[in-house]
């Protein structure tokens, strides 16, 4: 097995006596705008990309797609997640991020999304668990020294996660993130992290040094380090908690101001338009206005001023004018 970064990442949590900490792929939000404020203002110990379509890599779309492959080396390490069901595309996906310059690679056997399933992607891996250990192995070909790991989920309509898990587990996977629900229960329930702790025992018994991550629901580091002391993961990935707070992975910062979330609003989107200029939807950037101001007074009044705005040029404007009066 590969392990690679994270071999060194499970030394210093376990010296620490603390979850790796990794922030989770989430498609049109962890962009490397996202990803660089979280370098600035609190780094997770490891971050993954959105996903990327290992067919679209492979066609005449690429330009657009290498759009969400970009990143800096300040957010090293970083892992590329690719999603797919042809392994021979994955083989070219590892390849190209072996020569990118990436840490490690990521296979999406989670995603619940119907244009996803539709192309016997994502979640669909779960009821084709020789395909899924083909693409492992043509990824893990393509990878060369690089970390081959794996996000899913426990189950497709149902918790089945003792048929399904051993499968990837025997691949001798550097890492397995665990999204502790089905892909039927999409994020309508509570994640069952009794299951992932069912997970890292079986991990154990089979005697493997596969890392298991933990993923669903976490909203804070003291939670991430509930989760780590009672069920035994290596890791925990967080997604959604961190929406509108890049210093969620910084233990040193608690309460921050109004102005100062505005200014990073400002900061995000400077970045968002110097890395994609036009190349990428406004939309995108704007989405995060609305976590940047919750959880104020008066903050719908804001948010309100902020979702009228339709260019970067008008929110750059904007968020300056809300700075200056406070
Ligand atoms: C907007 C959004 C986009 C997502 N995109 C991806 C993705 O590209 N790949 C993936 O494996 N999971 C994706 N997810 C799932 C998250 O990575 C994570 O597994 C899920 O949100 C549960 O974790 P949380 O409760 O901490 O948010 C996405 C989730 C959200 C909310």
């Amino acid at each position: 097995m590969n392990q690679g970064f994270w071999k060194k990442l499970k030394e210093k949590s376990k010296k620490q006596k603390r979850p790796i900490l990794a922030l989770a792929p989430m498609a049109n939000v962890t962009d490397a705008a996202f990803r660089r404020m979280f370098v600035k203002y609190g780094k997770p110990d490891v971050i993954w990309t959105e996903f990327v379509s290992c067919d679209g890599l492979c066609s005449e779309g690429k330009e657009k797609l290498m759009l969400d492959l970009i990143f800096h080396k300040s957010e090293k390490p970083i892992v590329a997640h690719f999603f797919g069901a042809k392994p021979e595309n994955f083989y070219k996906c590892a390849k190209l991020a072996k020569e990118m310059g990436f840490d490690g690679i990521d296979i999406n056997m989670g995603c619940p999304d119907r244009g996803v399933l539709r192309q016997g992607a994502g979640s669909a891996l779960i009821l084709k668990p020789k395909l899924a250990q083909k693409i492992i192995k043509e990824t893990m070909r393509g990878a060369g020294k690089l970390p081959v790991s794996v996000k899913t989920r426990i189950g497709f309509n149902e918790i089945e996660f003792k048929k399904w898990i051993p499968n990837l587990l025997k691949m001798n996977l550097a890492a397995l993130t665990i999204h502790g629900r089905t892909k039927k229960e999409m994020s309508d329930v509570p994640a069952h992290w009794d299951i992932i702790g069912e997970v890292v025992k079986m991990r154990n018994k089979m005697k493997l040094k596969t890392l298991i991550i933990g993923n669903g629901d976490v909203v804070s580091l003291a939670d991430a380090r509930e989760k780590y002391e009672n069920y035994g993961v290596d890791g925990v990935m967080v997604g959604r908690g961190v929406f509108g707070t890049p210093w969620f992975f910084n233990p040193k910062r608690k309460n921050v101001s109004l102005k100062t979330r505005l200014k990073m609003a400002l900061e995000h989107t400077k970045l968002f338009e110097k890395i994609f200029g036009d190349k990428k939807h406004f939309d995108i950037i704007k989405k995060h206005y609305k976590a940047y101001v919750s959880g104020f007074d008066n903050a719908k009044k804001i948010r309100m001023k902020l979702m009228t705005v339709k260019t970067l040029k008008k929110a750059k404007k904007t968020l300056s004018g809300l700075i200056s009066k406070r």
